[in-house]
């Protein structure tokens, strides 16, 4: 048996270990527009009241032993109209950048997750050329106003924003109309690097990316033919598009039997590091009377099991996701990985399997530099509600008491032992 000296760290040292979350799914917010957007958040405004209970909250990033944490500005309480910014709120989210500084937590800060201020979606959509000038002015005033973060994220999962806005209609603003989606993809990512380019103008050390939501794709059944083809063209669309973007500064879309659609955006190598957000696989069937002729399925083929809001457990597929991301040739950070459930026993063997992966892809030589569990605390769920459990802390949502999941203490040791030297087979 080796000696403990001997045996080789495959973690390195200024490893990220952190937990994610957003402001609006801890905090809500009077003046976003999901809180008219969903009666649910109207009936419970402050969600887990993590607004006045921040203090309490990042001690438990404390008492987990994390060195990162990834949150974002509720640009919705900054600018609640267009001509006034709240100084109150910009004190509030610089607060939280002290704290962490003092635990010697590095922030990680989303300038947008999923959430506008109600003014900005009902005049100033993404699809209308002002969009660009609002989001970057936020940008630039919280850019040169808080102190203390190097690593900024500028958008949370793009594509998300498009698919449940302009595509599926199911988030604000509730569109359903693919030509527009397409301008809202131009002025998204053209945000994206303009914002670049501010970030590094007053934190020249930034370290600024966005968080990509990476699937992966399966056919429903291997032999069909279309269902192979719907793979292979989500696949394209959704992991690879994104990557080939930031090496070229052109999107290309593709979609079976149609002519390539191609759309300059100046975001060519206006990326330091690439955020992963990894969940699931998907199963893709071709079916006529399904919207664009896809039908999407969980199915639990691993016998991993599916999660509370049906997900498929596939810890594999992120070894997979992490592979093309490597592509960019930049250090890799998963940005986001969790599990929505119950189970407390689930959780824990969800996020010893996934940190097993990455193990296993630093020893495959890829550039892992980060992992941040979603999430902290028991959260609002998009689309979900308040009852997904992604937390490792369970909140009970009526008197807004925390407390310890196994998956908490289990985080804490995984941090410990995977930082040390690791035990001799
Ligand atoms: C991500 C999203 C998060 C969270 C998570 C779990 O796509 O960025 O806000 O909701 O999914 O569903």
């Amino acid at each position: 048996m080796r000696s403990v000296k001997e045996q080789k760290k495959i973690f390195p040292p200024d490893f990220q270990w952190g937990v994610a979350t957003s402001a609006f799914q801890l905090e809500g917010s009077p003046y976003a527009d999901w809180t008219t957007w969903d009666p649910l958040v109207g009936d419970n405004p402050c969600i887990t009241d993590h607004y006045k209970r921040f203090r309490e909250d990042l001690k438990l990033l404390k008492e987990l032993g994390v060195n990162a944490y990834r949150f974002s500005l509720e640009w919705s309480r900054i600018q609640p109209r267009m001509d006034t910014w709240d100084e109150e709120a910009i004190a509030h989210y610089q607060e939280i950048i002290d704290i962490l500084r003092s635990y010697n937590i590095e922030p990680m800060v989303t300038l947008h997750h999923f959430m506008h201020p109600r003014w900005f979606m009902e005049r100033r959509p993404w699809h209308r050329p002002e969009s660009i000038e609002q989001f970057l002015r936020f940008t630039e005033m919280m850019v040169s106003t808080l102190k203390g973060v190097r690593y900024w994220i500028t958008f949370n999962e793009p594509y998300v924003i498009l698919l449940g806005g302009y595509l599926e209609g199911c988030t604000p603003p509730g569109l359903k109309d693919p030509p527009r989606s397409l301008i809202a993809l131009k002025n998204i990512f053209t945000c994206h690097g303009k914002a670049y380019d501010i970030i590094h103008r007053y934190v020249p050390d930034a370290q600024v990316s966005i968080a990509h939501n990476m699937s992966v794709f399966a056919p429903w059944k291997k032999w069909n033919p279309l269902d192979r083809l719907l793979k292979k063209t989500a696949n394209y669309f959704y992991n690879h598009s994104i990557i080939n973007a930031f090496q070229t500064g052109v999107f290309i879309i593709k979609f079976p039997f149609s002519r390539p659609v191609e759309i300059e955006v100046p975001i060519k190598d206006k990326i330091d590091f690439f955020g992963v957000n990894y969940y699931t696989r998907i199963h893709l069937r071709f079916n006529p009377f399904k919207k664009m002729g896809v039908e999407l399925r969980h199915l639990d083929i691993d016998g991993h099991g599916l999660t509370n809001i049906g997900w498929e457990v596939h810890p594999r597929g992120l070894a997979k996701v992490l592979r093309y991301a490597s592509r960019l040739n930049l250090p890799l950070i998963i940005t986001e990985n969790g599990i929505a459930t119950h189970d407390t026993e689930m959780k824990v063997k969800y996020m010893k399997q996934h940190v097993d992966v990455i193990e296993r892809c630093l020893k495959e030589g890829l550039d892992v530099r980060g992992y941040f569990y979603w999430t902290l605390i028991d959260n609002y769920e998009w689309l979900q509600g308040l009852d997904a459990r992604f937390g490792l802390y369970r909140v009970d949502f009526d008197t807004f008491e925390r407390s310890p999941t196994h998956a908490a203490t289990y985080y804490s040791y995984l941090i410990q032992s995977r930082s040390e030297l690791l035990r001799a087979p």
